[in-house]
């Protein structure tokens, strides 16, 4: 692995100035984001009206948990652009996220919009170790999706020779990074797995390749998987995080010497955690629900928006910024089963724990009668093929049960039959409703 860090002299002063001065910023800014808010979006200024309470009241940070909370209701409700607070001859570019059911939601970026979300990707790849130059394979999917775009134009940004692969086409992926060589690779976790598995199809082995670094995010990945990943592929495999409605990928990213949490850019997206029942802030270091605060986004500002994604809030290390944890999952993700919670990403820990299973799965759940029922789909290793799928199903159910604390059936299949991601993973089937 080639392991670089950023040079002190590369940084933007930002990232280094003191806490003290990055409050001072943080605070000038968020004055004027909930100002333009205010002013120029309708919805929400509408919910300040009804909560009484107008710009001038936000003097401190601290004011800032007088404001109300934007949820992606109100970006549908006001479907397609009805929270824009520019002019439409001031957008220059929409994305849309869609849901798993009715509209999509639709974000729009100014010009300068675009500009400061190309610098926080930029940041972030610079964060990882890359720099001008280097060659940036790019697998997010391209379209309405955030991550391609997003990934480009911050890679453009720090200088870098992008390849605009987008996700997809599986073989010509590996053909690309064979000719290409690559020194970065953006790419949704899951997907880098089901890279990894054509580079060995083609009798190629991952770990040679001219990869040093792999920039993931857009999906919940444990720290067994960046162990996976890194062992499989010989890279540096860091934690990028974003969602559209706050810009995209870049909210926050995570330093390669440290690798202990993405860093969130707090000069431009301020961060909050609330506990998920009652609203109400909690103090840093605290499990509950990130919420972000757009300071400088002009289309589309976004005031304490609440993003579902559950994670705490971490002193700054590589960095004076301040860190998130890892994320345990979405409390929309979130499986109630027979009155226990649990996240994919935890089955995932247990799946990776034992060797002769790969990196793959699905859950399925289902009802019989008053009762859920789990079903896991895993599959053997390719150097697993030999093994006894009775036993591999008895050692992972033990340990579900055991670590997560629900009884699951599971279905250990042989190499390649859990169906492969080529973005975001689909981890969960719930035919409980259909
Ligand atoms: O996934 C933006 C993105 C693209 C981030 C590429 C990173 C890389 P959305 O499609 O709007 O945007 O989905 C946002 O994805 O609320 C999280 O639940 C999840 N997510 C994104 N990054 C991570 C991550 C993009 N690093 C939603 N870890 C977010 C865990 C993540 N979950």
């Amino acid at each position: 692995m080639v392991k670089r860090i950023a040079d002190e002299a590369a940084l933007e002063p930002i990232e280094k100035a003191s806490v003290d001065e990055l409050r001072a910023l943080q605070l000038e800014r968020m004055q004027w984001s909930i100002g333009h808010a205010y002013e120029n979006s309708s919805p929400y200024r509408a919910k300040c009206d009804a909560a009484g309470v107008t710009p001038a009241d936000l003097r401190t940070l601290a004011d800032l948990r007088h404001f109300p909370f934007t949820v992606k209701d109100d970006l549908r409700q006001s479907y397609p652009f009805g929270m824009f607070a520019v002019p439409k001859v001031d957008v220059v570019r929409v994305h849309a996220s869609s849901g798993t059911t009715g509209k999509p939601t639709v974000v729009g970026y100014t010009k300068n919009d675009i500009d400061v979300w190309a610098t926080v990707v930029a940041r972030s790849i610079r964060a990882a170790g890359g720099e001008a130059g280097d060659t940036v394979h790019v697998a997010y999917g391209y379209g309405l999706f955030t991550g391609g775009l997003g990934a480009h134009y911050g890679a453009e940004k720090l200088g870098c020779v992008v390849i605009p692969m987008s996700g997809g086409q599986t073989p010509k992926q590996v053909q690309l990074i064979n000719d290409f060589k690559p020194d970065i690779i953006m790419v949704t976790p899951s997907y880098m797995l089901n890279i990894a598995d054509e580079f060995e199809r083609q009798g190629l082995d991952p770990a040679e390749s001219s990869l040093a670094v792999g920039i993931f995010g857009a999906e919940p990945w444990g720290e067994g998987m960046r162990a996976e990943i890194e062992t499989r592929c010989g890279l540096d495999a860091v934690d990028i995080y974003g969602l559209s409605e706050v810009i995209g990928p870049g909210v926050a990213s995570e330093c390669i010497e440290t690798k202990d949490g993405p860093t969130v850019w707090e000069d431009h997206f301020y961060p909050e955690i609330i506990n998920p029942e009652t609203g109400e802030p909690v103090p840093d270091g605290e499990l509950g629900e990130l919420v972000f605060t757009s300071l400088t986004k002009e289309a589309l500002p976004i005031i304490r928006y609440r993003t579902r994604d559950l994670t705490r809030l971490l002193p700054g290390t590589a960095r004076t910024m301040r860190r998130m944890g890892k994320i345990t999952g979405r409390s929309d993700d979130m499986l109630i089963i027979r009155g226990v919670n649990v996240f994919p990403t935890q089955i995932e820990e247990r799946v990776l724990a034992l060797d002769e299973l790969a990196p793959h799965y699905q859950i399925h759940v289902s009802r019989e009668g008053q009762l859920d029922v789990v079903r896991i789909q895993v599959e053997k290793s390719v150097a697993a093929v030999g093994a006894d799928a009775a036993v591999l199903a008895a050692q992972l159910g033990k340990a579900v049960k055991d670590y997560v604390g629900i009884s699951a059936t599971i279905d250990v299949g042989e190499p390649n039959s859990v169906a492969r991601s080529e973005g975001k993973a689909v981890r969960v089937i719930d035919e409980r409703n259909g």
